[in-house]
Formats: C-alpha cells, structure tokens, sequence
C-alpha cells in the first residue's frame, strides 16, 4: 500500500521572491536530536550525493555532521546505504535530469532493504514543480526537505521511521543565519567557508534568489573564528563562499565591508586564501586595495561575465555594461598583473542576436580568460527569462557555443603553455590510484598541474617545475630547491 503524505510545508515560488528588507536574524540554537532516534541509528549507515555549487557542498557537509551526530556512519555506496541524500542543484535542466535519473535508480535499493530512506534536498525541491513530480511519479522518496530545513533533518527523520508516513518540510522564506550546525569536512587540506547565504540580485535567468532565499550575512567573528579553527588543524587553503562574495554585510547592521573581512582572514595565516562568487557590480576599490596588499590572497578571480552585449546584460539584470567589466579587467590586472582569471558565460539568452553574441567573442577576446564555464541558457520556471520570448533555435545556440568554445580555448592553451619551463608553488591534493608518484595539485592560479614528485608532499605546498601544457592542465616534476 501506498505510503501517507505527510505535508509539513510546501514550497511556494511567490514568498520564496519576497524580501523584507530586514536585518538578518542569527540564531545559535544547539541542534536538538530525538535520542530514540540515536538508538535507531546506531549500526546505520549513510550516503550523500552533492550536486551543484559550493552553497551545495556546504550544506552536504553540515548534513554529514548532524547525520555523524546522531550517530549513523558513512558507506560509499548508496545500495550498502540506510539513509540516502541527494542533495540537488536546480540551476539548469540538466542539473535536474542527473537527479531524476539517480532516484529512479534508487529503486533497486529499496528492494534490496525496504526500511532505507531516500531524502531528497537542496535547490530542486525549492520549486512547487518538482515537489509535485515527486510526490506523484517516484514513490520511493521517503522524506523532502528544503534548503531551510537541514537543521529539522533529526526530527524529520525521527518521524519517517516512526510513522512510516512520506514527509515534505520545505520552507519558502527569506532564512536566517543558523549557527552551531555541525559540520564535517572530508578534506583535511582546502575548506569552504560559507560567509553569507542566499541572494538578492534577481538575475532575470537565475533561480538561486528563490531557491536559497535572501541573502544573509554570517557576522564577521563567527567566520573569524571559523578560520582561525581550520588554519590550527593546519589546513592549507580556504575559500570564503557566497553568491556574491562582495555584497557581504550588507544586510547587517554596522557589519564590515567584504574587503575589511577579506584582510582580517588573510591575518589569520591561512597559507592560500580564495573567494567565490564576485559579482563586478559590487566590487570597490578596498577590494583591490586588499588584494594587492596580502601575498596569501591569491593571484586568482572567478569574474562572471554572462554575456558581453550590454543589451543582453541589461535584460538580464546584471548592472554593468561590458565597458565598465573590460575596466575592471585593466583595473586587476594593473594591481595583479599575474592575476589569473576565469568566468561564466550563458549563450543563447531569449532573443540573443548574432550581433549580441559576437559582443561576447569580443569581450573574450579582449580579456583573454583563463578558464571559463560555459552554458547554454536553460528556462528556470518563475524567473522573468522564463515568460520572456524567444526566436532563437536550439540548433543556432548550439553552433553559437561551439564558436564561443574554439575562442576561449586557444587563450587557455596559451596560459597553460606560459607556464612551460617555469617553478611554481602547487598545493598538493592526493596521488593517482594506479601510480602513487603522480601526485595532483593547483597552482596559486588555480590550475591543474599533475606530476611526478614525492607522496609525502600531500597536504604541502611544493615547488614544481612544468614540463608541459594542455588547455586544462599542466605537466611536471617536483623539485627540491
Ligand atoms: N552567484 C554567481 C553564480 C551562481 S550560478 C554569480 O552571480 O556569478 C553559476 C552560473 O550558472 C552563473 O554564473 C550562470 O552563468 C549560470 N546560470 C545560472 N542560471 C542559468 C540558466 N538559467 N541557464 C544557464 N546558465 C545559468
Ligand atoms: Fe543568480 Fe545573479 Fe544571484 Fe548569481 S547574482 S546567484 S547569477 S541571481
Ligand atoms: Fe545549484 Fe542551488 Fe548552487 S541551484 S548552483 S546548488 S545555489
């Protein structure tokens, strides 16, 4: 028989766009966890499947510290798996299709242990749509819950195993800030740092504003604090994560500036800082000024520039023409001259023309990336682009990405040739599975090197000698001098 639906809250696209305008609200409560539910989850075990950006990968790793928490362990391999979580992005089709896929898959693993549990989370679930594909196409899922919701996770769980019911917990609101979440991180040597949530900026395309709510600054000694925790466990790189790192604060009363936050992370002596997303709406001249001032901030900024027509810029509310980018462009690579630089670029905006697109092989042209993500734009349900007419075929926007790709590229290959016969500082990640000795690691400006060195180097910021390049690595030999 069909399980019952229990619907604690479901989503709605219309409060999840409301913004009040108010001050973040920070809440410290300890996580409370049912303490019949530590003694259903002892010998259990958990699987997390992270999709999407680093706001994604964060929330993953507070999940694996509540789930830790209550006591269930780790497996790699949701069919060995009791609870399993998929914790989805919505940010494009494509996104979506890779989840649905995995959850009817998921199916087998019901057969196999018929009292697991299948979450699904994150971005996806923010969307009424989906919920409801849910809810009636794939009735292995046992309990949804939303981005504001992972907190409730004991709870929640506490009830599927006890009434046996289906459950749906998916605020739509503007959030707050939840301190004091556990959180787990698997990788001892680079951490994120969640510096603020949400967003504000309505990109006409985008559906984040509404999938995570308004954008909510943590304060900046929680975040202090948090650093200077990572840098005495000893790791070697941070990177400060928001959807637009450089609004930080704003929505706090008498709160620092992102650059004021910047510099007093970089005076904790954590060896690699980065920070990610910048908005170039909001960046100032006390960004710069930082930048150049600290050596641990490194010579590496992620720029979207979406589109390089100030038509299509405009309509896509991004608020900066492709003039006022290419200025900031000089600006950076004025003050950083070694500064390496990458985007995002969405072709195939509603009614995009030839004219406009050849404006963004122009801007590409003229800054010459370093590595960019491409996409080709995908309609989000309740956004502004979605109602927005458009003439343009797939079959054009295909033929427009294959030529936005052959220009970028040749400017990658000849970054990563630059490097060729060059010594350059790499933090080391791990090893190949089949040869030990091939280690891999980043560069400080953020490229892929793998090499021939030492395993005991990993964990360590090394030097490396490059022997070769491709258009998205780099080849070489550890050296000790
Ligand atoms: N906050 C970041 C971006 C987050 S989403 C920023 O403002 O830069 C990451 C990227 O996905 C965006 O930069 C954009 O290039 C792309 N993207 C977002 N919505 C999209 C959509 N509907 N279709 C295609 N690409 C999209
Ligand atoms: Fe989306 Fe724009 Fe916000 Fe980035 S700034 S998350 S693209 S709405
Ligand atoms: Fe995807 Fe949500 Fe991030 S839509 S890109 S996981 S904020």
């Amino acid at each position: 028989m069909a399980k019952k639906v229990d619907i604690k809250s479901e989503p709605n696209l219309a409060d999840a766009a409301k913004r009040k305008r108010e001050e973040t609200r920070i809440l410290t409560d300890d996580l409370e966890i049912p303490s019949e539910l530590r003694i259903i989850a002892s010998g259990k075990k958990f699987f997390i499947r992270t999709y999407g950006c680093q706001a994604n990968v964060l929330d993953s790793q507070n999940i694996e510290g509540i789930l830790l928490e209550i006591g269930y362990s780790p497996v790699d391999n949701p069919l060995q798996a009791d609870v399993v979580i998929l914790n989805t992005c919505a940010i494009r089709e494509n996104a979506e299709e890779k989840v649905f896929g995995e959850i009817g898959s998921l199916k087998r693993l019901k057969g196999e242990n018929k009292d697991a549990l299948i979450c699904i989370c994150g971005c996806m679930v923010q969307q009424p749509h989906i919920v409801n594909t849910i809810k009636t196409k794939y009735p292995q899922v046992d309990i949804i819950f939303g981005t504001h919701n992972i907190h409730h996770l004991p709870s929640l769980l506490n009830e599927a195993y006890s009434k046996k019911n289906r459950i749906i917990e998916v605020y739509s609101k503007e959030g707050e800030v939840i301190e004091n979440i556990p959180c787990f991180r698997r990788d001892k040597i680079k951490a994120f740092v969640n510096i603020m949530y949400g967003c504000d900026k309505f990109c006409t395309y985008c559906i984040v504003p509404y999938t995570r709510g308004k954008q909510r600054s943590r304060e900046m000694d929680a975040i202090l604090k948090e650093c200077q925790d990572l840098v005495k466990q000893g790791y070697q790189e941070i990177t400060l994560v928001g959807q637009n790192v450089n609004a930080y604060g704003k929505d706090l009363k008498d709160a620092p500036t992102f650059a004021t936050l910047l510099s007093k992370v970089a005076e904790t002596g954590i060896p690699r800082l980065r920070f990610t997303t910048s908005h170039p709406w909001d960046f100032t001249e006390e960004m710069f000024e930082a930048i150049a001032k600290y050596p641990n901030i490194m010579p590496f900024l992620h720029l979207p520039l979406q589109s390089g027509s100030n038509d299509v810029l405009r309509r896509m509310g991004r608020r900066y023409t492709a003039e006022e980018y290419c200025h900031l462009v000089d600006r950076l690579r004025a003050i950083v001259p070694s500064i390496s630089l990458s985007t995002d670029i969405i072709v195939g905006f509603p009614n995009e023309t030839e004219e406009d697109f050849q404006r963004t092989l122009d801007v590409v042209k003229y800054c010459h990336y370093d590595s960019a993500f491409t996409f080709i734009y995908s309609p989000r349900v309740g956004t502004p682009g979605a109602k927005m007419e458009d003439k343009v075929s797939m079959e054009t926007k295909h033929e427009r990405f294959s030529r936005l790709i052959a220009t970028l590229e040749p400017d990658f290959e000849a970054k990563a040739e630059a490097y060729v016969g060059k010594i350059v500082p790499v933090l080391v990640e791990g090893s190949s599975k089949k040869d030990e000795t091939i280690l891999s690691g980043y560069t400080d400006t953020n490229k892929l090197v793998n090499f021939k060195g030492n395993v005991s180097s990993i964990g360590k910021i090394v030097n490396v000698k490059i022997l070769e390049s491709h258009t998205y690595s780099l080849i070489g030999e550890e050296v000790n001098e």
